[in-house]
């Protein structure tokens, strides 16, 4: 065969390992005061991507601007090739199903049970009706009961949620956010109300079942050495600009100065 092959076009290569691509992400609340000022992050799309950062770095403006949350004033943000800015209705809702979350009040329905809040993430998919009348097809519950087994709570299905610690109910949450198969999934401090040792078990367990499903995180994360530990990438930001993006290895004491500001902490 001497048939030539047509060369990839522009970005193939790069499409093929980024899940999510943004560009010059500029987020202003007041006109004029910009919060994120010109963000650019190509994500992986395998395993965690960790955001570093003070307090008012703009972190959960950059994940809030990703699912829509909070509407970006200017800049791209493309997943899997798509331009997310700028979707509404139906469009947004779709997209909106392909992006998970976790969050670090867990956002549970407190009065329901484990299974409801699990099956809940089927809710972008199944039929408003049905889910009103708590008709999941078949598969779904299985999925829901499999993924409880995964995240350590094979035996709490019934119960409430409202009856579960910090720990479980974020476990729980993980299992909804996994319910939904996103194609990606975004954690805004997951663990930080959690106790250190729970924060740990929360992270091995959001690590390893998000390896096992093949869904890539950006986690936003107060605690370094957390950070460093379970990712494979780590965007740091200071005053609204990435200021360090690389792997955890080459995170070094002068990124972090830079990153937090001072020494003395250090
Ligand atoms: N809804 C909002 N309206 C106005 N200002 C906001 C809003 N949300 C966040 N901010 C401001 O944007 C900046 C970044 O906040 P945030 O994204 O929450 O940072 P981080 O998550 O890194 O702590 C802060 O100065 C915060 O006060
Ligand atoms: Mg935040």
């Amino acid at each position: 065969m001497s048939a030539t092959i047509a060369a990839a076009p522009p970005g193939a290569a790069r499409s093929s390992s980024t899940v999510l691509e943004i560009r010059g992400l500029v987020k202003e609340y007041a006109a004029g005061k910009p919060v994120l000022k010109g963000v650019d992050i190509a994500v992986p799309a395998e395993g965690i991507t960790a955001v570093i950062g003070p307090s008012g770095t703009g972190k959960s403006t950059l994940i809030r601007c990703i699912n829509r949350l909070v509407e970006p004033t200017r800049g791209s943000i493309r997943l899997h090739g798509e331009e997310l800015t700028g979707l509404r209705g139906r469009g947004l809702r779709l997209a909106r199903r392909r992006i998970g979350m976790v969050f670090q009040e867990y956002n549970l329905v407190e009065r329901l049970t484990v299974m409801e809040n699990v099956l809940s993430g089927r809710l972008g998919y199944v039929p408003l009706w049905r889910a009103w009348l708590r008709k999941y097809p078949e598969e779904d519950i299985q999925r829901a009961f499999s993924l409880l087994d995964a995240v350590g709570l094979p035996d709490h299905a019934t119960r409430r949620a409202d009856a579960l610690s910090g720990g479980q109910r974020q476990r729980v949450g993980i299992a909804r956010a996994l319910m939904q198969r996103p194609e990606i999934l975004l954690a805004d401090e997951p663990t930080s109300s959690l106790d250190p040792r729970t924060a740990v078990e929360v992270l091995e367990l959001l690590t390893s079942l998000t390896a096992a499903e093949g869904v890539p995180v950006i986690i936003n994360i107060h605690n370094v050495d957390l950070a460093k530990r379970y990712a494979r990438r780590i965007i740091g930001m200071s005053g609204g600009s990435v200021i360090f993006d690389g792997p955890p290895e080459q995170l070094e004491a002068h990124h972090l100065r830079a990153i937090y500001g001072g020494e003395d902490w250090l």
